[in-house]
């Protein structure tokens, strides 16, 4: 049984994940709330909402006109506006346990008492985030993939004093979003995706290291024997080497084995993260233009 019935969503943090998820919860009708540091950073998020809802729109995919979808997502720098009448929000700035914990805490003095605080984070365990709170049964972790307008898997990850109800309400909520919600009943670093993600980074770093393979050729047995959408290395661009970087931190920080990959250390020094920056494992040319897949 679901109670709660979720009309407006807060999305903190506008960046990569946040726009997408932004953009999901207005094209499902929801009435959204964007904040972020900014307003310039703010305005980029809108700018590539519409890029991507025109996009959908040209190819027959939006039911709607663009601007209807944009007339649902406000913008705001402040987070007390931003979350003080949703009924559930959705955190996705920076990987990095301080600046979460900051941000729930204020978030749960902020939000109206029957809200949900639903964190993206790849790797951090709710129950670290939920403690700072004065809610640890309504925080729940709410793991979309790039780019969300795209991919249909979500993580829903139960923290130690996760409630049934906000499990539910946060399943329902997915599915509405039209999404595919799989319950993590275990917080652990890394959940699901990311776990079988860092391996498969492991062991193609370590063939690259080791002269055993090259990175073309990895990824080219990823595309076309294992099907995977992208190779590996591919992948890693696509999300950013700086952020798949600080996801397997938390993960190491938090107990999880891994050998160390010498080539992500190496790009993150010479800030060559991926996509993003024009050059990563491959090199993009027109940076920009290749902002989804
Ligand atoms: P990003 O760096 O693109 O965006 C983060 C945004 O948070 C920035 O716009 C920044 O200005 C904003 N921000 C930082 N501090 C803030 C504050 N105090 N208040 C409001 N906004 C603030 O990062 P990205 O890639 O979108 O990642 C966000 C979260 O999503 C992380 O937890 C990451 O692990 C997770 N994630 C990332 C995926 C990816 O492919 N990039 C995939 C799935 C999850």
């Amino acid at each position: 049984m679901v109670n709660l019935q979720v009309r407006e969503i807060a999305v903190i943090g506008s960046g990569t994940m946040g726009h997408g998820i932004a953009e999901v919860a207005a094209i499902s009708g929801f009435s959204v709330h964007l904040n972020d540091l900014t307003l310039d950073i703010l305005q980029r998020a809108l700018n590539n909402i519409r890029w991507s809802l025109d996009n959908l729109h040209r190819k027959g995919q939006l039911k709607e006109e663009p601007s209807e979808v944009m007339s649902r997502i406000s913008v705001t720098t402040s987070l007390e506006d931003a979350v003080k009448n949703a009924d559930f929000i959705i955190e996705a700035v920076f990987e990095d346990f301080n600046v979460k914990s900051s941000i729930f805490r204020r978030i749960s003095e902020y939000a109206p008492p029957h809200a949900i605080l639903a964190s993206n984070t790849s790797s951090i365990p709710i129950s670290e985030l939920a403690s700072v709170t004065n809610r640890p049964d309504k925080v729940i972790g709410m793991h979309f993939f790039n780019p969300p307008v795209l991919m249909k898997l979500i993580e829903v990850v139960r923290g130690d004093r996760t409630s049934d109800e906000t499990v539910n309400v946060t399943v329902e909520l997915g599915r509405r979003l039209g999404k595919e919600p799989v319950v993590v009943n275990k917080d652990v670093p890394g959940f699901i995706s990311n776990r079988v993600f860092m391996r498969l980074i492991e062991a193609a770093c370590l063939m690259v290291t080791g002269n055993e393979a090259t990175i073309e050729a990895i990824d080219s047995a990823a595309r076309f024997k294992l099907g995977l959408p992208m190779g590996v290395f591919e992948l890693i661009d696509f999300v950013g080497i700086d952020v798949v970087n600080s996801i397997l931190k938390a993960m190491v920080n938090r107990g999880f084995r891994f050998s160390g990959c010498g080539l992500i250390d190496e790009r993150v020094k010479e800030g060559k993260l991926g996509l993003k920056t024009g050059e990563g494992f491959y090199k993009y040319p027109e940076v920009g233009k290749y902002s989804r897949v």
